[in-house]
């Protein structure tokens, strides 16, 4: 059993619940301060939890007993705490998107190398049960070589449950940096690195009427495409077309589909840690769910658990990496570029394929 690693977070919201639970929960992790702009909200979830409110965020950062700050801030200030944290000497890990362009996330991966410290992001729903099954089905060519693959999100937005939905329609919000990481993250993992984008983007509103608490009633513009329509063409080939949208209702589309030379795999919604995998059946007429060789209880705080073994052992890439995550924002921008540009954008970054998970760790381990 390796040592634990002290954790502190940055940004006590409405997400920060599922870190403080998730990091309770992995035997590596061992979770040590709050703080927040409002320190109110860092002392009412540090009482919930157990653990020290630091007063300030600047204390949180010079706290010599934390060593890594998970930032779950909102999108805009995701670069700017990841930049303070490395240079109070921390690893970070921040929640999605890793940041609001790729210039900005190249700032953090300079800064982090020159200091040699780790830098990861959210999403880490792609070690869960159902990707990692996903995952495993196409190495073990279970589909043949994969040629092309579909992914959907499509529904009518936040501002219907979230208590303060207005940076979902702000540059950095929209559906693509908002659910984006999910869908291209598990790409990414399942086929590779992208080499090229294509896109369309437009908005269908000018404004959004809140319509939960406490904001109900107030009109907030958007300022950020909420309908993307795209292409992405993988290092390996494959190539995706990808449809993410804040402007229509929900339809019953697939989440993710995979085409390959032999068969078709549908993967589970990759904002979730699991769901059914199906393959089609040899006649081609059904499809069978796959029997899942991960844990299927892993929960956020994965990502966070999968970088503190990389702090101990430094050797040990991280798969939630800053690398995959700064390839990710750079293909998203990508879409809207290539939207006002008329034409595609080849990409700049790249990363490694985030190595497979063992398949029979249980739930609160991330390492063999
Ligand atoms: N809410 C969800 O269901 C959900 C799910 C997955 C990921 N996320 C991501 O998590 C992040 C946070 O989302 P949320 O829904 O918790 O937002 P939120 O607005 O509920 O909470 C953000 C918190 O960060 C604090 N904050 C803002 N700027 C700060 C700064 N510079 N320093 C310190 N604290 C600061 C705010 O005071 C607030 O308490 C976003 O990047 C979002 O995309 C949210």
């Amino acid at each position: 059993m390796p040592r634990q690693v002290n954790v502190g977070i940055v940004g006590c919201g409405n997400i920060s619940d599922a870190y403080f639970i998730g990091s309770k929960k992995f035997d590596i992790l061992n979770l040590v301060a709050c703080a927040d702009l409002d320190p109110t909200r860092a002392q009412a979830k540090a009482a919930q939890y157990g653990i020290r409110a630091c007063a300030t965020v600047a204390d949180l950062l010079n706290d010599p007993e934390v060593e890594i700050v998970i930032n779950l801030t909102v999108p805009k200030a995701h670069a700017d705490v990841n930049i303070a944290a490395l240079n109070a000497g921390k690893h970070a890990y921040c929640e999605k998107p890793f940041a609001l362009n790729s210039a900005d996330g190249a700032a953090v991966l300079a800064l982090a190398k020159s200091k040699n410290l780790l830098v990861g992001s959210a999403p880490d729903t792609f070690l869960g049960s159902g990707i990692q099954t996903a995952r495993k089905a196409v190495d073990d060519g279970l589909i043949g070589r994969p040629v092309a693959a579909l992914g959907f999100m499509m529904c009518r937005g936040h501002e219907s449950w979230h208590p303060s939905p207005q940076f979902y329609y702000q540059k950095g919000g929209g559906p693509m940096f908002d659910m984006g990481p999910y869908y291209l993250t598990a790409f990414v993992n399942l086929l590779g690195p992208v080499k090229r984008v294509g896109g369309s983007t437009s908005s269908a509103f000018a404004d959004r009427l809140i319509t939960s608490q406490p904001f109900n009633g107030t009109r907030i513009p958007v300022e950020t495409p909420t309908h993307l329509t795209g292409t992405l063409d993988f290092v390996s080939g494959a190539t995706a077309t990808l449809v993410m949208s804040f402007d229509t209702w929900t339809y019953p589309l697939p989440n993710i589909v995979l085409f390959g030379t032999d068969s078709t795999l549908e993967v589970p919604d990759p904002n979730n840690f699991s769901g059914p995998v199906r393959l089609r059946s040899a006649d081609g007429k059904t499809f069978d769910e796959l029997p899942h060789a991960h844990a299927s209880d892993r929960s956020r705080g994965a990502g966070v658990a999968d970088m503190a073994y990389s702090v101990i052992r430094r050797a040990r890439p991280h798969r939630a990496s800053g690398e995959l995550a700064e390839h990710v924002v750079e293909i998203m921008e990508s879409f809207d570029q290539s939207s006002a540009t008329g034409r595609h954008v080849t990409l700049t970054t790249t990363c490694e394929r985030p190595a497979a998970l063992p398949a029979d760790l249980p739930s609160n381990v991330l390492d063999a």
